[in-house]
């Protein structure tokens, strides 16, 4: 998704604006742009494809710039060019912006510029911002009054930066509904759409809430909402620009799937209490009376965090005596959900900016639910506005197909599983059955690496199928839709994820010599059943890989392959049984030669509806 990336100091602009792009590159982007002052001159390149391309491009400039602002670009209004990347100008080619997210009233506003006698290069909206700034200079003369009227006639989602050829002194930038940050360095400072893109520089940040803009010079900035001087904190962020990196693996993906053990602790780190059996959950003290009347929990999210919030809804129905029911955000937002003040509307969200789920959490406030998020990166606009929360604490997620966020999502749904059932009737054995079992699982985790050699082979051997099916039953349904969507992503394979129960009502029919079947089935409460679903798929000529647990050989002779998770407690097996799934997608997109990290279309954070 874009990414925008600024910078005002004593340095050249340009090599730390293209840096701060290369960091961002994992989002996803089709093109990629800087535009940068100095000398009293704005120059501006853009390219179409990979910063690289852009990168080339600028390589002979000359111009001394210690001010610019750049971007990467997704395609939302316009194809992707050279001429619908970022950064946009006016018609005097005096500023130049970029910008993030969606301008809804674009066309009234180019269509009033065109009579105005504004010429546009392009078919984004973001170059109506440009050509709105313009006109309102002919007014005011002044930019920053021109820039805040500007802002004020959008409609729409924006994170924006600004910088006009008169104005080498300031960088202009404003939020509505996109994240924008600005990193406090000495005499110098950035901006960002994400943090990773900066954290080489700075760790201290302040982030823009909605309605807020800002004037950064050398010297310091001032953000104001309305006329207003807002006073801003500055935080610190924990995260370590080594956690950024790959560590030696050949994908960004490969590593994560490898960071589990770590990540999945580390989400239990001083939460988890094996004694009391129960968790500890800081991010909820505030809440903590409230939460005593909830009598409903409606969860919302998109994407894995969808499929993590389904295994949730089974945990916390089970174990803590909760009705839940599991939305889309992207859904939820749109209809018209009953919600009251005994209700709790959570927010799952490794990114915690993605548009839907943000729109579902402030419908919730609205309607007066109390406004709960898992969220993985702290000081997101998800983590700020919910009434509480907790963190994953599983590090930055490069990667657009996500791996240890959904099992680090799985550990917090535990977590809260013991928090919320101790005080609701879970006996004392119970939670430390499960709390000791939490424990383990990093360890049982390691056990299923040592079979990565086998599930590469197989997913060579299984690369070239017409049709994946993905099949599991209770708590391993949801890893159905995970690992099917897993491949869809990064393998660009046709693939379903069903309930087993459900296979007989229609996706049966897509099974012939050509198609595979993966069973998720250990040996639980439903593991008779789904060997009937197996014998099933293999009397119609289907072929099975089957994910079973350790010690099950006999299912060997009904299988075509098998792959072993160590023995756990059926709520927590989906953390075990999803990791084959995520090698065996990988091991597949590496077979079919594609970009693992950067799958064509996605973007890891979807800012946009
Ligand atoms: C995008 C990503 C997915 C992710 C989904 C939800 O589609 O490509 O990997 O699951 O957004 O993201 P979130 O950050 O809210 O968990």
């Amino acid at each position: 998704m874009c990414g925008i990336v600024g910078y005002i100091g004593k340095r050249q602009a340009k090599d730390l604006l293209i840096e701060g792009l290369h960091r961002l590159e994992y989002r996803g982007y089709d093109s990629a742009g800087v535009a940068l002052v100095g000398g009293n001159k704005l120059k501006r390149v853009r390219a179409l494809g990979k910063v690289g391309e852009l990168e080339k491009k600028t390589e002979g400039m000359t111009l001394e710039a210690t001010l610019g602002i750049a971007h990467t670009r997704w395609a939302t209004h316009g194809k992707p060019s050279e001429k619908n990347a970022h950064p946009h100008a006016d018609c005097a080619g005096a500023i130049s912006i970029v910008h993030n997210g969606i301008i809804e009233n674009y066309t009234e506003l180019k269509d009033e510029l065109t009579k105005k006698g504004h010429r546009f290069s392009s078919e984004t909206d973001t170059e109506v911002v440009a050509h709105l700034i313009e006109e309102h200079t002919k007014k005011s003369k002044d930019i920053e009054e021109a820039f805040a009227r500007a802002l004020k006639d959008l409609r729409g989602t924006y994170g924006i930066a600004m910088v006009a050829v008169a104005e080498p002194e300031r960088l202009y930038v404003a939020r509505m509904g996109s994240p924008l940050l600005i990193g406090v360095g000495k005499d110098e400072y950035f901006v960002a759409s994400d943090v990773s893109a900066i954290l080489a520089h700075t760790k201290k940040v302040v982030y823009l809430e909605d309605g807020e803009r800002a004037v950064i010079t050398r010297d310091g900035y001032v953000v104001r909402s309305g006329q207003a001087v807002q006073k801003k904190t500055v935080s610190d962020i924990e995260w370590s620009e080594k956690e950024a990196k790959r560590g030696g693996y050949p994908h960004f993906m490969l590593k994560e799937i490898f960071d589990q053990p770590e990540s999945f602790a580390d989400a239990l780190r001083g939460r988890l209490l094996p004694d009391e059996g129960s968790a500890r959950l800081g991010g909820l003290r505030a809440v903590a009376k409230r939460l005593e009347g909830i009598r409903r929990i409606v969860i919302v999210s998109c994407g894995t965090s969808y499929h993590a919030g389904l295994v949730g809804e089974y945990m916390l129905e089970e174990y803590a005596g909760i009705p839940v029911e599991v939305e889309y955000a992207s859904e939820f937002r749109y209809r018209k959900p009953l919600l009251d003040k005994y209700t709790a509307v959570l927010a799952l969200s490794q990114s915690g900016e993605t548009a839907d789920t943000l729109a579902a959490i402030r419908e919730a406030k609205n309607k007066g639910a109390l406004a709960l998020g898992i969220v993985n990166v702290v000081g997101s606009t998800i983590a700020r506005e919910t009434d509480a929360g907790v963190y994953n604490h599983a590090g930055p997620e490069v990667s657009v197909a996500s791996t240890k966020a959904f099992t680090s999502q799985l550990a917090v749904l535990s977590l809260l599983t013991l928090y919320l059932g101790r005080k609701r009737g879970m006996s004392l054995v119970t939670g430390q059955r499960i709390a000791r079992e939490l424990l383990k699982l990093p360890r049982l985790m390691e056990r299923i690496f040592e079979q990565s050699g086998t599930i590469k082979k197989l997913a060579k051997k299984y690369a070239n199928r017409k049709n994946y099916l993905y099949l599991g039953r209770k708590y391993n349904f949801p890893i159905a839709f995970e690992g099917a969507l897993k491949v869809k992503e990064i393998a660009y394979v046709s693939a379903q994820g069903y309930p087993t129960g459900e296979m007989k009502h229609g996706p049966i029919a897509l099974i012939d010599r050509e198609a595979l079947a993966l069973f998720i089935m250990p040996v639980d409460s439903v593991y008779e059943k789904s060997v009937s679903g197996l014998e099933e798929i293999k009397a119609r000529g289907g072929t099975v890989l089957a994910i079973t647990t350790e010690g099950n050989t006999a299912l060997e002779k009904k299988a075509d392959a098998v792959i072993y998770i160590p023995k756990t407690l059926e709520m927590l097996t989906p953390i075990l049984s999803v990791i084959p799934l995520q090698l065996f997608a990988y091991h597949m997109s590496v077979a079919l030669g594609y970009e693992v990290d950067r799958p064509r279309n996605l973007a890891k954070s979807v800012t946009v509806e």
